[in-house]
């Protein structure tokens, strides 16, 4: 199986996270075999989004939540909440949140445990910095944040998991790893994943890549067995490119030969 999630990240409010939604459903019609679709809009548009994604082949994710139930803390949502909204998957451990709001490997833990316990299924995103990788720490780095995030994993949540390989410099910056590149780190995960996470030896981990993703690019990606999808940021705000996208991995899944990229 292939997977599309689209970051929405704080770009598009609750009637432009609908029209998306639609514009999205309408190009899925009639093609043999879906990837898999996620649609991640801000915390405000959820209810809205989930009114025209319900019942449908396209899911519902949030961009974060907390590990806590209920209890004071301001400003935050709790996995229940997002179950009782409808949502079915939720990123955790973004750059963006690790960079400029304090995540760090023990939170991004903690927020996976607490959504598996939920029922929800955590996309944790990993990745290395410009710095790291010239330091040649790429391998190191994404598997110390791996480890520290399924470090208090559930008896049963391994197969319900998604690990996202975003490099950091590559996030937004129009400079997209190579697809050789993606998939040796992918392989890596994969490994470490099988080798040390609880019930990893079971489990055929789905890894996606991030980073300036685009219609340009995606069938390259998502060819590699390595590359179970693409985690969207920029791209999938734009109706058009995210739809190429989705197409790109019907494709791929179709067994149909690459299409002369569209940007
Ligand atoms: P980008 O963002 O596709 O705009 O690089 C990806 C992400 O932040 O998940």
């Amino acid at each position: 199986m292939k997977t599309i999630i689209g970051n929405w990240k704080m770009n598009v409010g609750a009637r432009e996270s609908v029209a998306l939604a639609r514009g999205v459903l309408l190009a899925l019609r009639g093609r043999r075999h879906l990837p898999e679709v996620v649609v991640c809009p801000p915390f405000t548009a959820l209810t809205e989004t989930r009114k025209t994604v319900g019942r449908t082949h396209v899911a519902l994710g949030a961009q974060d939540v907390h590990w806590e139930e209920t209890g004071a803390f301001t400003g935050e949502i709790s996995p229940r909440m997002l179950v009782e909204t409808g949502v079915s998957h939720v990123l955790i451990g973004h750059s963006e949140r690790r960079r400029l709001f304090g995540e760090t490997d023990e939170t991004v833990g903690k927020k996976t445990a607490a959504a598996l316990a939920h029922g929800l299924v955590p996309v944790v995103c990993v990745g290395e910095t410009a710095e790291e990788r010239d330091a040649g720490q790429t391998e190191a780095v994404v598997l110390r944040q791996l480890a520290a995030a399924f470090s208090a994993m559930p008896a049963r949540g391994a197969e319900r998991v998604f690990v996202a390989y975003e490099p950091v410099w590559a996030i937004g910056t129009g400079a997209a790893a190579t697809p050789a590149d993606a998939a040796a780190v992918h392989a890596a995960i994969r490994a470490a994943f099988r080798a040390s996470v609880k019930g990893g030896d079971r489990t055929k981990l789905s890894v996606l890549y991030g980073g300036s993703a685009d219609p340009s690019n995606a069938y390259a990606f998502l060819r590699e067995t390595e590359i179970d999808g693409l985690l969207v940021g920029g791209a999938s705000v734009k109706l058009q490119q995210f739809t190429d996208m989705i197409a790109a991995a019907a494709d791929v899944l179709e067994g149909i030969a690459a299409a002369p990229a569209s940007v």
